[in-house]
């Protein structure tokens, strides 16, 4: 008789990156047969947690495992304690599951010597794009290095796939399985709350641009700033956070200081982080995304093309794959500010095309990216790299079958 396999993903951050909301939707289908080891707190655990999967975080704070590209030396040595006690914590969970499945790298340098140690068969999930943009030599030698000993590796688009390779990546088990969207979630009316929102961002007199995700230098927010500066009648919105780094929050406060210094500070407004974007998508007349450097995805470009909104995006990475120039969005160069605000007059200019390539849109990404067809190819790519597992027949005295629990009731668990 087999069962099917308990996986442990495991992931560093609580905060809500895609990378975060992506894994949530995958443990959230299989949460019958899953948990998740976060490295800290956070309301990425709070999400998981209402959904009914259980979590698990360790006593200790082991947020600050300092592998980032700016890491020196000192930070790698002084970050050896945390890792060897993360190593320890992961280690005591994951006896008990069959499989490891590491969400981003940083999970999967703590993930290896777990996966090595207890022999149990690593998967990787591969958000990022690897190079000199993201990593410095060290953390791409350590994560290609760990990814090489991984089972298997889904990759979130093919120019992740491709960084990977690139970047010295060996294991022959590398697929490619997009992310996945309810699309059902942004054909909800919310017509009240986006006419309320429109108002309190300036109204109709003016047209709405709308800038959607987190606040890093890479994410280009200061090319709307400066594309904004060319568009004196357009009003821009900026929703997201800056999650992750002191760089982030530095590079928010030269947001204000640059809007302010190119007279923009008027056109825009900044919205912080929203629980949920859609009210806001559909307040806005064009959806633009601006990372500087190749996306490896990039959800909320198919987030807007799902709230029917034509989307201008920069070239490369996920968006060169989500995007068909000119049929179902706009491809522009990063970093060129006049590029981009001449897309955006052009489609507030031609309002019937602008809808147009809203339809084409929607209809792609309904096609390609629906929840439930992605849920299919993770479950399966999954199962497909996951060890039989035989279990003796659970058989009680009087000869009954019994039904087996799952390994861990709902709750919040430290260890
Ligand atoms: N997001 C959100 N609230 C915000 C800004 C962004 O929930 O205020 C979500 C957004 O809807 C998307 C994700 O964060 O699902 C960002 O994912 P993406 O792949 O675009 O970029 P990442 O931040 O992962 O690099
Ligand atoms: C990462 C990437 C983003 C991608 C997301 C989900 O956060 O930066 O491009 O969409 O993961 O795969």
């Amino acid at each position: 008789m087999t069962s099917d396999p308990k996986i442990l993903f495991v992931d560093y951050t609580a905060e809500l990156g895609g990378g975060q909301l992506c894994l949530a939707d995958i443990a959230v289908h299989l949460r019958h047969r899953c948990e998740v080891f976060l490295f800290e707190s956070g309301p990425f655990q709070d999400l998981l947690e209402k959904e009914g999967v259980v979590v698990r975080v360790p006593k200790r704070d082991t947020a600050s495992l300092s592998v980032r590209k700016k890491s020196n030396w000192f930070s790698y040595l002084s970050s050896i304690p945390v890792l060897l006690s993360l190593v320890a914590s992961l280690a005591r969970v994951a006896s008990r599951f069959d499989l490891l499945y590491a969400n981003t790298a940083k999970a999967v340098m703590v993930a290896v010597p777990v996966a090595l140690v207890l022999r149990k068969p690593l998967l990787v999930h591969l958000h990022d794009i690897i190079g000199p943009d993201h990593f410095n030599r060290l953390n791409s030698w350590l994560f290609v290095g760990g990814a090489n000993l991984a089972k298997a590796i889904v990759a979130n688009s093919d120019a992740s796939a491709a960084a990977y390779r690139k970047a010295g990546g060996k294991n022959r088990n590398l697929e490619v399985i997009p992310n996945g969207f309810a699309v059902e979630r942004f054909a909800a009316d919310v017509t009240a709350q986006s006419r309320t929102l429109r108002t309190s961002l300036g109204g109709e007199d003016k047209p709405l641009v709308g800038l959607f995700g987190r606040i890093a230098a890479w994410k280009g927010q200061k090319v709307l700033i400066e594309a904004l500066k060319q568009l004196p009648d357009v009003n821009g919105v900026i929703v997201g956070e800056a999650l992750f780094t002191a760089a982030d929050q530095q590079y928010k406060r030269e947001l204000f200081a640059l809007a302010e210094k190119l007279g923009v500070s008027t056109q825009l407004q900044f919205e912080g982080f929203q629980t949920d974007v859609l009210p806001y998508l559909k307040a806005v007349d064009v959806v633009v995304h601006c990372s500087t450097s190749p996306e490896p995805f990039g959800r909320v470009i198919v987030e807007a093309q799902l709230a029917g909104k034509a989307v201008i995006a920069t070239k490369g990475g996920g968006p060169s794959e989500i995007i068909d120039d000119r049929v179902t969005g706009i491809l522009v160069s990063p970093s060129n500010s006049a590029e981009l605000a001449g897309a955006i007059q052009e489609l507030l200019e031609n309002r019937k095309w602008a809808e147009q390539l809203a339809a084409n849109g929607r209809q792609a990404a309904i096609r390609r990216f629906g929840l439930e067809s992605v849920l299919k190819e993770w479950t399966a790519f999954i199962n497909r790299n996951a060890p039989t597992v035989t279990k003796p027949r659970p058989v009680t005295e009087d000869g009954i079958e019994k039904r087996e629990a799952h390994p861990a009731a709902v709750g919040r668990r430290e260890v």
